[in-house]
């Protein structure tokens, strides 16, 4: 509906998927990833970012990342990329290390080089730069930052335009779904590279929320129109919806309105372009490994039964 281009579910490859000792429920869940038709895009959680595909300095690995693109090109899905340059799941060569300014662009350079030359034509979007902001809406220490200063987003988006100028190019980060100081922050960033003259294309609100205290429709729309009225497209990127642990009645019903409201200002803004839940299944969630005691995030449950959001998306759809 409205301009939605796709519906899709972010996966892992099975060795990285979350919880061990779930090895009987894959082909079920690959059934539902692969051949349900629930889906018409993927993004890899994990196979791409850079202490995968760059463990070494120099030392490209593709393995991981191609388990997912692969399948996303056999099945003919839409594929996200997922991400260039991030502060975490860096390689600790990276993180590490002391550079020079001259230094750390060449690695930024190279790095995008080979990983979006690897992919180019392939992505429907590269996640360029994820994450550089803090909840005020001033950037974060990383290596990045500490050593280029905002410049480190510019030569990203610099670089990814001229190696896969098909792709669209966003700014990824969390808490962007209602209007805040994080919000006017990510706008600042649109802004800026345009003023430069450098291609964004688009503003990925990750959309990772909690069912007891998610907003209301109205701040989704107010936050997604915020992005689109800068001339770049929204895309829910990393959807999940997580609650206190145990699902209750009470906390699914929280969820399932929280679901529809989301994916309702979505669908309702124009501009607003895809939806991407961060797996669809929770034992192979990361929730309950970064928020202890929650869970329940996602669309399917541990016997694949779905959630009541289920049927709040589809209407929302
Ligand atoms: C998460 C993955 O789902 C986990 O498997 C991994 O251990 C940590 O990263 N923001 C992002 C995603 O941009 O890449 C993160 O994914 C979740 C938060």
């Amino acid at each position: 509906k409205a301009g939605l281009k796709y519906f899709g579910a972010a996966t892992d490859t099975p060795g990285f998927r979350e919880r061990a000792g779930h090895e009987s429920a894959y082909a079920q869940y690959d059934q539902i990833m692969w051949d349900s038709g629930e889906f018409g895009q993927t993004t890899p959680t994990n196979g791409q970012k850079w202490t995968f595909v760059e463990p070494t300095r120099g030392g490209f690995n593709y393995t991981e990342g191609e388990v997912v693109t692969s399948l996303a090109k056999k099945n003919g899905m839409y594929l996200r990329c997922h991400a260039l340059v991030w502060h975490s799941q860096l390689a600790a060569w990276v993180e590490q290390g002391t550079w020079t300014k001259d230094e750390l662009r060449q690695i930024i350079v190279d790095h995008i080089t080979n990983v979006a030359g690897h992919w180019k034509g392939q992505c429907y979007a590269w996640d360029v730069v994820n994450e550089a902001l803090n909840e005020d809406g001033t950037y974060r220490e990383s290596v990045f930052y500490n050593v280029l200063g905002e410049e480190y987003l510019k030569l990203a988006f610099k670089t990814a335009h001229q190696v896969d100028p098909k792709a669209k190019l966003y700014y990824n980060d969390y808490n962007l779904e209602w209007p805040s100081a994080k919000t006017e922050g990510a706008q600042r960033i649109v802004k800026m590279l345009k003023a430069e003259g450098i291609r964004i294309d688009g503003v990925g609100l990750q959309a990772h929320l909690v069912a007891e205290s998610a907003p209301t429709i109205d701040q989704h729309i107010d936050a997604i129109r915020g992005f689109a009225k800068l001339g770049v497209e929204v895309a829910l990127t990393e959807l999940d919806i997580r609650m206190t642990m145990p699902a209750t009645d009470v906390n699914l019903a929280q969820q399932r309105s929280a679901y529809k409201n989301l994916v309702g200002a979505c669908v309702q803004v124009c501009g607003c372009i895809g939806v991407t839940i961060w797996d669809f299944y929770d034992p192979f969630s990361w929730i309950p490994y970064v928020f202890p005691a929650e869970g329940a995030g996602l669309l399917w449950f541990e016997d694949f039964s779905k959630h009541p959001a289920y049927d709040g998306v589809v209407e929302a759809l």
